[in-house]
C-alpha cells in the first residue's frame, strides 16, 4: 500500500482547474446537494456556504418542503427547491425529482441533517444507483446504511464517505480504534468507496492513494463543522478534482481556514460558518 501523503497550499494550487479570463459559471461544476430536515435546517445552509465559499460554479439544494422557506431564507446564492416529505423528512416519492435533478449535475452530496427515514433511505439508494458523477454521502446518508452496506459495493458512481466514528461504527459494526489509516482502509476496501474519516487526525484512503490531515482544532468540534467540510468536498468533486484529492484538499481547506479563525478569535467561540467565510484567503 502506498505511503501516507500529507497535503500542502502547493499542491492544492496544482490540482484547482485554472480559471481562465473568458470563463464562465459553468467551467466550476454544477453540484446538487440533497440535506436539511424538519428541525436540521442549518446543515443545508452550511453546506451550501462550504460549497460556495471554495469555488462551485452552481450550487443547487434540495430540502424537503416543510423546511423550504427557511433554507431559501438563509442562502442567496445557491438555488434552493423544495422535495416531497413525509413526517418533515424526505419522503420515498420525492425520488423521481430527485433523479431528474441530478442529471447534468458535476457532483452530489447526501445526508447532512436529512434526518433517518424510509425517504432518506430510498433517495441514498437511488441516487447511487443512478449518479453518473461523484457522490458524496456524509452523516445520516451514512446512518441510514446500517446493515445495507452492499448499497455503496454496487453504486454505479465514484463513491465518498465521510464518517465520524459513530457513522463508522454503524457501517462497519466496529469503531475505528488506535490505527485509523487502517480503519479508513478496510472501510474502502470492503466499499469500493474513497473513505474520509474524520477526527482530530482525518484519514483518508482511496484506492491507491494515503492521506493524514493534521490541520484544524478543537474549535471545529461543534455541530455543524462536518456539514461545511462536506460542502467543501461536493464542490471540488463538481470542479473536476479526483475523490480521493478532493478529500485531501477538503481536509486540508476546513482544518487550516479554522487554524486562520482560531489564531483571531480564539476556539472556544469559533462558528463552522466562520470556517466557510475563511475559505476564500486560502484560494487563488
Ligand atoms: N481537531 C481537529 N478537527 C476536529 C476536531 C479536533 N479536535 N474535532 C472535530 N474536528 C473536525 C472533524 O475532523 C470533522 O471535519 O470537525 C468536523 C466534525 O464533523 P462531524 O463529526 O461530522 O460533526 P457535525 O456533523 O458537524 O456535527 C455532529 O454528527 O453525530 C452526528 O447527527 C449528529 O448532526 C450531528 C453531527
Ligand atoms: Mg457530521
Amino acid at each position: 500500500m502506498a505511503d501516507i501523503s500529507v497535503m500542502d497550499a502547493e499542491r492544492l494550487c496544482g490540482w484547482l482547474p485554472r480559471r481562465a479570463r473568458e470563463t464562465h459559471k459553468g467551467d466550476f461544476g454544477r453540484i446538487l446537494l440533497l440535506c436539511g430536515a424538519v428541525g436540521y435546517t442549518g446543515a443545508p445552509a452550511l453546506a451550501a456556504m462550504g460549497a460556495a465559499r471554495s469555488g462551485a460554479g452552481l450550487i443547487f439544494v434540495g430540502v424537503p418542503e416543510p423546511v423550504y422557506p427557511i433554507v431559501a431564507g438563509k442562502l442567496l446564492e445557491p438555488m434552493v427547491f423544495p422535495l416531497l416529505a413525509q413526517g418533515g423528512m424526505l419522503a420515498e416519492s420525492a425520488v423521481p425529482e430527485i433523479l431528474a435533478r441530478l442529471s447534468g449535475c458535476d457532483a452530489c452530496l447526501i445526508g447532512c441533517g436529512l434526518g433517518r427515514s424510509a425517504g432518506t433511505f430510498a433517495a441514498v439508494q437511488a441516487v447511487l444507483a443512478n449518479a453518473s458523477c461523484p457522490v458524496v454521502v456524509d452523516a445520516d446518508g451514512i446512518n441510514v446504511l446500517e446493515g445495507h452496506i452492499d448499497v455503496l459495493r454496487g453504486a454505479a458512481c465514484p463513491v465518498v464517505l465521510t464518517p465520524h466514528d459513530g457513522e463508522y461504527r454503524r457501517l462497519m459494526g466496529r469503531l475505528p480504534g488506535e490505527d485509523r489509516m487502517g480503519a479508513a482502509a478496510a472501510l474502502a476496501e470492503k466499499t469500493g468507496a474513497t473513505v474520509l474519516l474524520k477526527g482530530h487526525r482525518t484519514a483518508i484512503c482511496g484506492a491507491d492513494e494515503r492521506w493524514e490531515n493534521r490541520c484544524g482544532n478543537p474549535g471545529l468540534a461543534t455541530g455543524g463543522s462536518g456539514d461545511v467540510l462536506a460542502g467543501i468536498l461536493v464542490s471540488l468533486l463538481g470542479q473536476g478534482l479526483p475523490p480521493v484529492h478532493a478529500a485531501a484538499a477538503a481536509a486540508w481547506l476546513h482544518g487550516t481556514a479554522a487554524d486562520r479563525c482560531a489564531a483571531r478569535m480564539g476556539e472556544y467561540g469559533l462558528l463552522p460558518s466562520d470556517v466557510a467565510a475563511e475559505l476564500p484567503y486560502l484560494l487563488p
